[in-house]
């Protein structure tokens, strides 16, 4: 088989660190036995001060692996998942875009999308070393149960974008039982979430014993809500279905609720259609802009043409659900607001589509503020008050803001 590759090793600049340890304790590094480095890039990722830089650094020697049958020559040192773009191997942008391609949204071995057997066991390719001899299957076998790390399992103040207002209270009490899959999609400069979205290390769940676990922290609370998040739970696709459908089997009582929080960049129509079926109740489904510049400046993301494909997967997602799913699942979406993020104007826009789609779905804006790379301030409460008000001006019925004490509206 040809291949074609640049080789990179992480590089770390002494003088941008601030030796918090995030590159050693969150991050999974899947060279760190050996002292060697893959270039997998997690830990540029998840460096808050961006202290580590990807150089590129030729291997000096090969090994020989086998892919579907195939016999590679590929550079030693890197990981599986490089050594297959190398090879040709298309790099998927939706969980279900090509058959044959890699699912590898996360790059920091928690959202286990890129899992395929490898020697025999199922192992993320992002996060494993080629070795000479290597048996690579791209599909994981039939029998194979998915997996990925999450984390959590507390009880949640106040809930997520997904959570109705009337069952939010004040915050002074817990309202839901809460869970965190690691791994995202998405680079925000200011994610809140930040060290579970890198976190590569942990044992993996399959949907079963993640079910199991939220079940049994809803029961010790004694609340109704069960709620995933991330990180973005909608990454590994197969395992959220799963998880959804185990979580019914453990709570079939009326008043479970099965909430999914998500940026809804993956949420086409047949995974919505999906989750649905397998017994989500409620979503929260954070918009992040209008206009792509404006996405792509609050995601991080660079490349264009992917920042306007899952804007308009998330748009569309909400469009979808208002109108084949209103009388089953209750739909909160969110708007960052932060003036050095986006305008007044843009939220504007942003809320006056949501009230040509449905007047009625809830709202929720959301005061960004410092957080991992950024040092943005975070915008006064009377100032996420007035924005309120002009969301609430183009027709909106239920809008929240969020505050430093808590959220106010509708
Ligand atoms: S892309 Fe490999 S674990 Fe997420």
């Amino acid at each position: 088989m040809y291949y074609n590759y640049m080789a990179y090793i992480a590089v770390h600049h002494q003088e941008k660190c601030k030796r918090c340890g995030v590159c050693v304790e969150i991050v999974d590094c899947p060279g760190s036995a050996k002292e060697i480095c893959l270039g997998c890039g997690a830990c540029v990722l998840a460096c808050p001060n961006e202290a580590m830089e990807l150089v590129e650094s030729p291997r000096e020697k090969e090994v020989t692996i086998e892919v579907d049958g195939m016999f590679a020559q590929v550079p030693e040192q890197i990981s599986v998942k490089d050594a297959l773009i190398g090879l040709g191997y298309q790099i998927n942008a939706l969980p279900s875009e090509s058959p044959g391609g890699i699912f590898a949204p996360c790059d920091v071995g928690g959202c286990w999308s890129c899992a395929m057997e490898i020697n025999g066991i199922v192992k993320p390719a992002c996060r494993t070393e080629v070795k000479n001899g290597m048996k690579i299957r791209v599909e994981p076998p039939k029998e194979y149960i998915p997996r990925r790390i999450v984390e959590g399992f507390l009880g949640h103040p106040v809930g997520g974008v997904g959570t109705p207002w009337r069952v939010k209270g004040d915050g002074t009490s817990l309202v839901e039982a809460a869970c965190f899959a690691t791994g995202c999609n998405f680079r925000c400069p200011q994610c809140q979430n930040w060290i579970l979205t890198y976190k590569g290390s942990g044992d993996p769940l399959t949907p079963g014993k993640a079910a199991e676990k939220l079940t049994s922290t809803r029961r010790e609370l004694g609340v109704n809500r069960l709620l995933i998040s991330g990180g973005e739970c909608t990454l590994n696709r197969p395992w959220l279905v799963q998880f959804i459908k185990e979580l019914r089997v453990l709570n079939p009582d009326k008043d479970a609720h099965f909430h999914v929080d998500t940026n809804g960049s993956l949420l086409t129509h047949d995974y919505i259609d999906e989750l649905v079926d397998a017994g989500m109740t409620d979503i929260g489904i954070d918009l992040k802009a209008l206009e792509t510049s404006t996405f792509m400046l609050i995601t991080g993301l660079k490349d264009r043409e992917l920042a306007e494909k899952y804007k308009e997967i998330a748009w569309e997602a909400v469009y979808y659900l208002a109108h084949n799913y209103s009388d089953k699942v209750f739909v909160g979406v969110g708007i960052p607001y932060n003036r050095a993020l986006n305008s007044i104007t843009e939220i504007t826009h942003i809320a006056a589509r949501i009230c040509e789609i449905d007047p009625f779905i809830q709202v929720t804006a959301l005061n960004y503020g410092p957080a991992f790379r950024s040092h943005i301030t975070r915008p006064e409460d009377k100032e996420m008050e007035a924005v309120r008000t002009i969301l609430k001006g183009t027709g909106l019925k239920v809008v929240l803001s969020q505050t430093t004490q808590g959220y106010v509206g509708p």
